[in-house]
């Protein structure tokens, strides 16, 4: 059995269709089909249900295409570690979530270029989610995002916990009704939270903090961004809970209050692939944990590596 034969099964197994599935493969139908009916030879077993439109894996085909998918994954992985491996020119390919451009990803990677001047930083937005399906296909190199999601070939390193503070539209009633709020205190606003999609995100967060206090908010509005978001705090369209460092963001028609609960925090998480050990990647983990010494900022204890 060949990788080939697994790649065109995951692609029948997928389009349920072998049109699509050779559309997708770019080549003709009858050779996907041979191969097909070569795959199920070699395993001397039936991968698709005889006559069924659209296909239908059998319980066997299920049980291969879970782990197919797995195989080409790491394959993948492989290639564009070896790649890396290999390269002479050195490159850091950086996937992040919007709301760490409000805390110290900027200074984090103006220092890294600045002493490391032989490495090309390459960075792109994307979600914690995007992010661990691009460090498995090796189009990113290292992912900032805020959800701790669990993958067996993903290491993750909790950076720190940043404080959740509250944004309201500027002379609403809550700015000067106490010191510090409780989100108690904000079930009768409307809840506006992001991104809307794709779900894990810090949107799940925020709810989760309202039901693990059994509270429910009197409206939420879903909407796709940071940005976005604090516009509509701004238009009075209602209330959002954000990272502290988003505090840094000064909008004159925006004011931000500290929440009571020390435990209504967000992470800022590292992720890497687990098997990368790239100087690169330690390079930029010691230069974080240095600015957060040099900015006297609390931070999580690091790992052993
Ligand atoms: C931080 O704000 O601590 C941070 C943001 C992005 C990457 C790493 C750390």
């Amino acid at each position: 059995m060949e990788l080939r034969h697994l790649r065109y099964f995951v692609a029948v197994a997928e389009e349920r269709n072998f049109t699509r599935a050779a559309q997708r493969l770019h080549i003709a139908q009858p050779p996907l089909s041979r191969q097909i009916q070569q795959l199920e030879e070699i395993l001397g077993v039936q991968l698709f249900e005889r006559d069924s439109r659209p296909l239908k894996l059998t319980d066997t085909g299920r049980f291969f295409y879970s782990h197919a998918v797995q195989l080409l994954a790491q394959t993948a992985e492989l290639e564009s570690m070896t790649k890396r491996v290999g390269k002479i020119e050195r490159s850091l390919s950086i996937g992040f979530v919007g709301s760490t451009l409000y805390g110290m990803l900027p200074k984090i990677i103006r220092r890294f270029r600045a002493e490391n001047s032989a490495v090309e930083l390459s960075l792109q937005e994307m979600t914690t989610m995007e992010q661990i399906k691009a460090l498995k296909e090796g189009r990113i190199d290292v992912g900032f995002g805020r959800i701790r999601h669990e993958d067996p070939s993903i290491r993750r390193v909790v950076l720190r916990e940043e404080r959740m503070i509250v944004a309201l539209p500027i002379g609403h009633a809550l700015e000067s009704a106490k010191p510090v709020l409780s989100l108690h205190d904000l079930i009768g606003e409307t809840l506006i939270i992001f991104p809307k999609a794709p779900r894990p995100s810090y949107a799940d967060q925020v709810l989760a903090a309202f039901h693990d206090r059994s509270l429910k908010p009197h409206r939420i509005y879903e909407t796709r961004e940071l940005q976005i978001a604090l516009g509509l705090v701004a238009a009075g369209e209602g209330i959002s809970i954000v990272p502290s460092s988003v505090h840094g963001l000064k909008r004159d028609d925006v004011s931000y209050k500290e929440l009571d609960d020390p435990n209504l925090v967000s992470p800022i998480i590292m992720s890497m692939r687990m098997l990368d050990e790239s100087e690169d990647i330690r390079t930029m983990l010691d230069l974080i944990y240095a600015l957060y010494v040099e900015e006297r900022m609390a931070f999580m204890p690091p790992p052993e590596i």
